[in-house]
């Protein structure tokens, strides 16, 4: 089963994507984590991408593509995939959808976390990850470690203020159109009210899988 997370930074894509990839049995590929794991490997993908993600702007579409590509085309994802942000134009849905047919696949469901903007800057604000395995927490100081791996929590560049304003706008202006992009095709798009505590907001999601 394909699934495509969408909803604004901060709505817990993230969060969700992990504990849906566990009930689930189907890996997350989030193509934030994949940037990020390349511009800390020093890769020309990473590279090309840092200036856009300091900034809260979208890499250009032509990355994420090959990313998914190489992701899509790969055994880890025979079973299916949970994406998590990594499709955020309405020319990487199409792109998506040309290359799951070239291979006999197809978007199976797609859920949009709903957050109002207040709440979404609060999370974000306050957000630290693990510089390892990426996982998100709340309340915690940077430089602690993460329960997960040991790794060591940091602040995200891309969680200063203007940043966040800026992944907002880019948000409204870019990703929301894929939402009817989605409807268009018939394609019905399951909304989660995800401002609700994570294991309630993770039931919703599984309740609107038919899970
Ligand atoms: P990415 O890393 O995907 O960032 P994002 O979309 O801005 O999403 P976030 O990770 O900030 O939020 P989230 O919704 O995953 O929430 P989370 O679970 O962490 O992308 C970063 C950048 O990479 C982009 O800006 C862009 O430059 C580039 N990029 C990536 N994909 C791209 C694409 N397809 N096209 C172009 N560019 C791309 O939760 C947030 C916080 O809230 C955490 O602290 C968490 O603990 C907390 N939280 C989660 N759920 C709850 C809850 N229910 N209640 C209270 N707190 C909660």
């Amino acid at each position: 089963m394909i699934i495509v997370l969408l909803g604004p930074p901060g709505a817990g894509k993230g969060t969700q994507a992990d504990k849906l990839a566990a009930r689930l049995g189907i890996p997350k590929i989030a193509t934030g984590d994949v940037l990020r794991a390349a511009l800390r490997e020093g890769t020309k993908r990473g590279l090309e991408a840092k200036a856009y993600m300091d900034r809260g702007d979208l890499v250009p579409d032509s990355v994420i593509l090959g990313i998914l590509q190489d992701v899509m085309t790969s055994p880890v994802t025979k079973k299916g995939a949970i994406l998590d942000g990594a499709v955020r134009t309405v020319p990487q849905a199409e792109g998506l959808g040309v290359m799951l047919a070239e291979i006999g696949k197809k978007v199976d469901k797609v859920l949009l976390f709903d957050v109002d903007d207040d709440e979404l800057v609060k999370r974000l604000s306050t957000r630290t990850v693990c510089e390892g395995c990426q996982t998100p927490y709340m309340g915690r100081d940077p430089g602690t470690s993460c329960e997960k791996c040991g790794g060591k929590l940091v602040r995200r560049k891309d969680d200063e203020p203007e940043a966040i304003r800026n992944r907002l706008e880019v948000y409204r202006r870019q990703t929301a159109p894929v939402i009817d992009w989605y409807r268009d095709q018939n394609q019905k798009v399951l909304k989660i009210d995800a401002d609700a505590p994570v294991d309630e907001v993770t039931a919703r999601a599984v309740k609107a899988l038919g899970k």
